[in-house]
């Protein structure tokens, strides 16, 4: 390994809340030729109480200050807990660690500037305090990516793309990352592109639907439809579907990101309502969710990919990779067009450990001062370096 590498911890917990994707990872080099090596990755799911209360805040409830900035540092310790546990699972010690990089926990995300106070004002934040975690495992952290790109007027999101532009650029051909979280997104990488000629948007809902349907119907029992047994169960209601693809977000031309505030309780609320309409049972509404999520990543690729670039590979990681029916139906409809689907493991990429693995990277470019958001995917100004770096204490 070359002297200047870097063993950096990558930590991402996404609008799912469903835990910490932890990942280690061997950076050395600069951009464009960054070496990237994946030593290990582990998952450590969150406290039941804390997954309650992160979707409660997020769904913009009553808070008060006070119990705010308890929950950041709350949240601090949990994720210091979980990056001394990856360390403990992958048998490096945290003193051999350079750097953390975490995104944090999303409770708020506006990426485009409303009235607010007498300015036009657009913000976005994720908890969980960096000098907490700093302080408890003695590794410098780097975390709140988003605001500086904010600040330059871009959405803050989404911020992987410049890892899938490092990762997955090619000569010949055109690539589009696809990540299934909560959230879907996509970075659209055309052969030969350069930084500026890469694009990339949220699509639309990833599980976030799928899952609160199944929490809601099982009473909190099951937060997800595991490989997609209930779905699978489900009757498709075309009509409804249809009726769905007609949502003004998933028609807006990108820059565009998304998030809860958008597809979270009170969108789950309207499905339920219309499901009664159509007198759908549970599963076929976890059904529907599941097409929804389909035919949003489809309608995205056809509207707003295909049209503009030659388009020969997709490689989809996320928890959503692991669903079937998503797999199963975007990867008949794409072959059909001529397009490959992959899975990021065929990259050496986890599918569940690629955001950590991508906030590992981020991490290590603002260590260096470099910037690593792309304008062209943010609508930014210009390229900002990201995030806050929090020192460990001195050893
Ligand atoms: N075996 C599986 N079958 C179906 N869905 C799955 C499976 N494993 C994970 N998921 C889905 O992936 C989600 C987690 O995805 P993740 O990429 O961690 O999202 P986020 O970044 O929003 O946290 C789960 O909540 C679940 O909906
Ligand atoms: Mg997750």
């Amino acid at each position: 390994m070359p002297s200047d590498s870097k063993l950096v911890l990558g930590m991402m917990s996404g609008t799912s809340a469903d835990g910490i994707d932890a990942a280690l990872v061997r950076i050395s080099g600069a951009p464009p030729r960054l070496r990237v090596k994946l030593l290990g990755d582990v998952k450590q799911i969150f406290p039941a109480a804390m997954r309650k209360e992160i979707f409660r805040v997020a769904e913009q409830k009553a808070i008060t200050p006070g119990e705010f900035s308890q929950l950041h540092a709350r949240l601090g310790q949990i994720y210091a807990e979980a990056a001394l546990s990856a360390c403990k699972k992958l048998h490096i010690p945290p003193s051999k660690v350079d750097l953390i990089g975490n995104h944090g926990q999303t409770v708020f995300h506006q990426g485009a500037p409303t009235q607010f106070l007498g300015a036009q004002t657009a913000s976005t934040l994720q908890i969980g305090d960096g000098s907490v975690i700093a302080a408890l495992t003695g590794i410098t952290t780097v975390s709140d990516f988003r605001p500086a790109d904010i600040a330059l007027g871009g959405q803050g999101a989404p911020l992987v793309p410049y890892v899938d532009y490092l990762l997955y650029r090619h000569k010949n051909l055109g690539r589009v990352a696809l990540n299934i979280g909560g959230i879907a997104n996509i970075t659209v990488i055309p052969a030969n592109a350069k930084p500026c000629d890469v694009f990339a948007f949220d699509t639309g809902p990833g599980n976030m639907l799928i899952d609160a349907l199944v929490a809601h119907f099982t009473r909190g029992r099951q937060h997800y439809d595991k490989d997609a047994r209930l779905a699978l169960k489900g009757r498709a209601i075309d009509p409804l579907l249809h009726r769905l693809l007609k949502d003004p977000y998933l028609w807006q031309p990108p820059p565009k990101s998304t998030g809860r505030e958008y597809f979270g309780a009170a969108f789950v609320q309207k499905l339920l309502t219309l499901g009664k309409r159509y007198r759908a049972n549970p599963n076929d509404l976890i059904r529907l969710a599941t097409s929804f999520t389909i035919a949003s990543i489809r309608m995205a690729l056809d509207l707003f990919v295909i049209p503009k670039i030659k388009m020969d590979e997709l490689i989809i990681s996320g928890g959503g990779a692991k669903n079937p029916i998503i797999v199963s139906v975007l990867s008949d409809y794409l072959t059909h067009n001529g397009i490959k689907v992959l899975p990021s493991f065929r990259f050496g990429v986890p599918v569940d450990a690629k955001e950590a693995l991508a906030f590992a990277i981020l991490a290590y470019e603002t260590f260096h001062q470099r910037p690593s958001s792309l304008p062209s995917a943010t609508g930014a100004r210009g390229p900002a370096i990201l995030g806050k770096i929090s020192y460990a204490p001195p050893r």
